[in-house]
């Protein structure tokens, strides 16, 4: 477990609080974990009837902590990350999830695998895998453009561009687009609990036939995304766009 991961099960809903504020909401391994954890008992849980994640009012995640890619660059099929991965990509019960300010990277892509979003209007939606010398993960190189078409995809992906939450609600990335702070916290509570009250042999069936055959799909896309990730994490243009960051400057690329 993590203490920055708050976990409360409340009336059929188990929400999940991203609570790493002087970093942003980063996302450790211990924080991976903790939420693989919590989602895989989940589905075995009968007294738990669907799944938020959410940050705070003004954060949702910085997405995976940059010093950990650098100093502990683990993605295999046996890290955290991978777990997480796999189980919001095959849990059984609804995801939902609560988004204020910056979700960025994983904080982003984890967000293909919600089956409902709430977002602020201004929240800060960015994956920039490319820009960080790496690429998409979470499966995303196969669920964003099917979500939203080839060009939009490769403009989120290949420039990074940021995009409002607004934006995301016009595009198909979420549901609805809230006043920022406890609104969007609120509305994802209520769709939860919602859910929580409706038969759960059916919520369960129909998550099934919505999802059918992207999770596998899904899943192999990011094996195969983990690997060429792994060894990106390696190169010599990662390890600089990583450590500009860290010490807060602008990478320089070296020529081909
Ligand atoms: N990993 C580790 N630390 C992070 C982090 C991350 N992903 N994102 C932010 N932080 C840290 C900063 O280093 C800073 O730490 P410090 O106070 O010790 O210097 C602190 O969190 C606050 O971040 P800051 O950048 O000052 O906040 P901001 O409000 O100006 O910007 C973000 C917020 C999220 C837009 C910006 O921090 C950001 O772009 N983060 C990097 C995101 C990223 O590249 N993630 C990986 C994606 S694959």
């Amino acid at each position: 477990m993590s203490e920055h991961v708050l976990i409360e099960h409340s009336g059929g809903v188990l929400t999940l609080t991203l609570n790493r504020p002087d970093k942003k909401n980063a996302l450790t391994q211990a924080m991976y974990g903790a939420m693989a954890e919590a989602i895989n008992a989940a589905q075995q849980d009968n007294q738990i009837r669907a799944v938020v994640i959410q940050g705070s009012d003004s954060c949702f995640t910085s997405g995976n902590d940059v010093g950990d890619f650098v100093n502990s660059p683990r993605s295999d099929t046996k890290s955290p990350v991978y777990h997480f991965l796999r189980a919001i990509c095959h849990a059984e019960k609804p995801l939902i999830a609560a988004v204020n300010g910056p979700a960025v990277g994983v904080g982003t892509t984890m967000l293909l695998h919600c089956d409902l979003v709430f977002v602020a209007d201004n929240a800060r939606l960015k994956m920039p895998f490319v820009n960080l010398g790496l690429c998409p993960e979470a499966g995303s190189s196969f669920l964003l453009p099917r979500l939203l078409g080839h060009l939009r995809a490769a403009e989120l992906l290949l420039l990074g561009e940021e995009l409002s939450g607004q934006r995301a609600t016009e595009i198909g990335l979420a549901n609805h687009a809230l006043p920022a702070g406890s609104a969007v916290l609120q509305a994802a509570q209520d769709a939860a609990r919602r859910i929580s009250e409706l038969p759960p042999g059916s919520v369960k069936l129909t998550k099934q036939l919505i999802k059918k055959g992207v999770a596998q799909v899904a899943e192999q896309t990011m094996d195969a995304e983990g690997a060429h990730f792994t060894e990106l994490l390696g190169s010599a243009d990662a390890r600089e766009a990583l450590t500009a960051f860290i010490e807060k400057r602008k990478p320089v690329f070296a020529s081909q």
